[in-house]
């Protein structure tokens, strides 16, 4: 079998591949392949580690349903279309758990950066603008015994909470599709409706996959909702909150203040507004950039290729 390799991944892991004696083709590179090139690509493979988020849509399964496995490098398969790779009898993996403490640690960055304007101080120094400022001149707030609300207390958003708490000694509270016992039982979280959630939080953050259901959950309505001094923070996905009601919340003073890893679209255009605002901090979808865990994500990836080569299961298949 041949697998074709999308973009560069650690060394090691390519002698993984090597070392099963599986035939690769690899984009041995950091450009992200066009859509065009993915595919003629993959009409060479059986296998595709796919590294990053292209979009493998209908219409690429479709195009690609000779293949007998795809490895996603990620957790969130937002941009597979599994329904369509079922059809096609297509496998896909995801890479979980293995990013979770370091996805909450971008969490955790955005949190306090927001909460202390820590970017905009950055770019004020980097503008020449650094100059004694009043006693009261853009002020961050305290995140010392606020309250945590975690919209989607699953592996990610439990250990948040766990720093927050052990930080900060944070009151979490979360609101589910269904209970989290360990987190009920390890952190005393309060489980809470969608609007307790809004209503009580002073830093809220998301940590949702992204379906038909939570498709801009965060709009205008709840942003009013929360209170005037919270902080938004997403970690998910860009498309969960609603951008434009966020621009308008944090223009109309609804909101403290925001911090965002996922945009939509990605990447934010420069003149974006979000960017020139104090009180929020945007990083460009880093949640899970580091050496190790990028390496654990790429392991994760290339073990579920070889379940495959060998004729098995992928561990962490998510369509059936
Ligand atoms: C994930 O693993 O889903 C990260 O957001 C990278 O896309």
């Amino acid at each position: 079998m041949k697998v074709f390799i999308s973009r560069r991944i650690p060394e090691d892991v390519v002698r993984l591949l090597q070392q099963e004696n599986m035939e690769i083709a690899y984009n041995n590179s950091d450009r992200k392949l066009s859509r065009e090139e993915l595919v003629e690509a993959c009409l060479e493979a059986d296998l595709l580690f796919n590294v990053g988020s292209a979009d493998l849509n209908a219409s690429f399964m479709e195009s690609c349903k000779h293949l007998k496995g795809i490895a996603l490098t990620s957790v969130g398969y937002d941009h597979a279309d599994l329904h369509a790779a079922t059809r096609y009898g297509i496998p896909v993996s995801n890479t979980p758990d293995v990013l979770s403490k370091t996805t909450a640690d971008t969490a955790f960055l955005l949190m306090l950066a927001t909460s202390r304007k820590a970017f905009y101080w950055s770019r004020q120094i980097e503008r020449g603008a650094w100059k004694d400022n009043g006693f009261l001149y853009e002020l961050g707030i305290e995140l010392n015994r606020k309250t945590l609300g975690v919209f989607g207390l699953g592996r990610i958003g439990l250990e948040l909470a766990k720093m927050a708490k052990a930080a900060y000694g944070m009151t979490v509270i979360y609101h589910n599709r269904s209970r989290n016992a360990e987190a009920e039982e390890l952190l005393d979280a309060r489980y809470v409706s969608f609007d307790e959630l809004l209503e009580e939080s002073d830093v809220l953050s998301v940590h949702t996959n992204l379906t038909p259901e939570t498709q801009y959950r965060f709009d205008a309505e709840c942003f009013r909702k929360m209170k005037k001094n919270a902080i938004f923070i997403n970690t998910s996905r860009g498309k969960v909150h609603h951008e434009k009601d966020l621009i308008r919340a944090l223009q109309e003073g609804q909101l403290w203040g925001a911090g965002l890893d996922v945009t939509d679209p990605e990447p934010m255009l420069p003149e974006n507004p979000l960017l020139q605002m104090p009180n929020v901090c945007v990083l460009p979808h880093i949640g899970s950039a580091t050496l190790e865990t990028r390496t654990a994500m790429a392991t994760m990836a290339a073990k579920n290729l070889i379940a495959v080569y060998h004729g098995g299961k992928m561990p962490q298949v998510v369509n059936k």
